[in-house]
């Protein structure tokens, strides 16, 4: 087969870009190979414009246009493209020469860019300009270096989750999902899927994880005394409920006879919200659960459900299940994991501190050693701590409208150049810009649909809305029914 003659290069060119006068309509994102001086050099498409020599702007009558399209016909119209040049096709190496003009620009054959997309061992989906090429990307890139997966909702983030997922799990990977919208658990995947319910044994917390549940805040210096002494006493009481202890302990203090009114105040104060605490959340807290980590299961896609409880609880899970994973990894206890958040600007807040933005912040630091990978999901970017998210080496954006959230993208991701950010707006849905060390090229890939069911998906409301009223219909006849026969009982 012929190669694919995209056009020709013109005017002048560095060794990043070079415009081209085209042959045809190339598609943004389409990859061109240029051939000059014993160099083949394969290149992006990321800017198209057309215009007429004849039909310029400075034409003003609306006749005229029309004179000179009779006379011309579309003939004399061009097709400008600019294009990023990427490297030597073979290495993927520097371009040390600008192309000359006149240098013929060819289509990227299949061949070409398979080679150079299908290195890796997870596959994603296809380039968008070129569907029949498959685009797979490198696990153990992904899980060390980090992930951000941002979009509006609905783009297709929980979708390009679980092909990944899918992916990890043919691998023998360990994925660990904190579900806040219990949308993984009844999914089918490639590989088992265990869910953990997520109960927590206060014997096992931290004393900052118990403080944030009982909600006192570490600017009550005397509540937060009362209570870390109770805390302390209980622990090393090791017989009973620890809440019982806390409780009998703070009681024993407050009829103390040396204490002053306010101090009083303040154990009642404390004893209060511990009972608060055990009331609210009495169904997630088991004096006998095991360490969620030894919970994991490696080849399996581990499930944290966190679909019905509040932020808070879900803060104190997620810190406790990290700081956990990154302390036994460190000592080779527990296989490589990749935790991913969704609601990540939850967890992880821009402005706010929670116990999982450390933890989570330490992790995107230190995980890379310890095999322990990051993925944040997250339809807020500029809600998101900036700290983490720019610990993420790979992102995969999609469809992203508002500029304050693309900036916001931009300034944490080196690799996202003014050109794909313009395209964020204009993807749709499952269509993403795939950027960081998973994939040897930045990329816009067409993310394949998630084969498994997804719970969460885009309801079908009016199908909803149709059924109530057709229930509510059959439910009034039969009423009517109902009725007419206790009447017509009655002639
Ligand atoms: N690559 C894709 N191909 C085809 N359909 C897709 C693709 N990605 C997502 N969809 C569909 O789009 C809908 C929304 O996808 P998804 O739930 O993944 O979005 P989301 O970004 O996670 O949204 P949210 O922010 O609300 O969690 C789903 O019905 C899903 O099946
Ligand atoms: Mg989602």
């Amino acid at each position: 087969m012929s190669p694919d003659r995209m056009g020709l290069c013109v005017g002048e060119a560095d060794t990043k870009h070079v415009s081209i006068i085209a042959k045809r309509m190339p598609e943004v994102g389409e990859y061109a190979v240029i051939e000059y001086d014993g160099h083949r050099v394969l290149a992006v498409v990321e800017e198209v414009t057309r215009g007429s020599a004849t039909i310029s702007e400075k034409l003003l009558s609306a006749e005229t246009v029309e004179r000179i399209v009779r006379i011309e016909g579309a003939g004399e119209q061009y097709i400008r493209a600019r294009l990023r040049l990427l490297g030597e096709v073979e290495s993927l190496g520097m371009v040390k020469l600008p192309p000359p003009p006149g240098a013929p620009v060819y289509r990227a054959d299949p061949g070409t860019l398979r080679r150079i997309f299908s290195s890796g061992n997870i596959k994603l989906g296809t380039l968008l300009s070129h569907p029949e090429v498959e685009v797979y990307i490198d696990a153990n890139r992904m899980v060390t270096r980090h992930l951000a997966v941002l979009a509006i909702t609905g783009a297709g983030k929980s979708n390009t989750v679980s092909v990944l997922i899918d992916g990890l799990l043919r691998l023998g990977g360990m994925p660990v999902v904190f579900d806040m919208h219990s949308e993984y658990a009844e999914a089918e995947f490639s590989g088992e899927v265990r869910v953990l319910k997520p109960k927590l044994n206060p014997r096992y917390m931290l004393y900052a994880e118990l403080r944030r549940l009982v909600n006192i805040d570490d600017k009550a210096y005397i509540q937060e005394r009362y209570l870390r002494e109770a805390h302390r006493h209980a622990l090393s009481h090791g017989r009973g409920s620890m809440i019982d202890v806390m409780l009998a302990y703070l009681e024993e203090v407050y009829s103390g006879e040396e204490l002053t009114a306010t101090e009083k105040n303040s154990v009642s104060g404390v004893m209060n919200k511990l009972q608060d605490f055990r009331e609210r959340y009495g169904e997630i807290l088991d004096e006998h659960a095991p360490e969620m980590v030894e919970l994991l299961t490696p080849g399996a896609l581990n499930v944290v459900d966190l679909g019905e409880v509040d932020e808070d609880y879900a803060d104190v899970i997620v810190s406790h299940l990290l700081r956990k994973l990154l302390l036994r990894r460190k000592r080779r206890e527990v296989a490589p994991a990749f935790c991913i958040l969704e609601e990540a600007h939850i967890l992880a807040p821009a402005h706010r501190s929670t116990l999982s933005k450390y933890w989570i912040d330490r992790i995107a630091r230190e995980g890379r050693k310890f095999g322990i990978g990051l993925c944040l999901v997250s339809q807020r970017p500029k809600s998101l701590d900036p700290n983490s998210l720019s610990q993420a080496n790979n992102a995969i954006i999609m469809r992203l409208v508002e500029p304050s959230d693309q900036r916001h993208v931009q300034q944490a991701s080196e690799r996202l150049s003014d050109e794909l950010l313009a395209q964020l707006s204009s993807l749709n849905t499952g269509e993403a810009v795939v950027l960081g060390l998973m994939t040897r090229l930045p990329a816009l890939v067409k993310v394949m649909k998630f084969r498994g069911k997804l719970a969460g998906g885009d309801p079908d409301v009016v199908a909803e809305w149709q059924q109530m009223a057709e229930k509510e219909r059959e439910e009034g006849e039969r009423l009517r029914r109902e009725v007419d026969e206790l009447y017509s009982g009655l002639d």
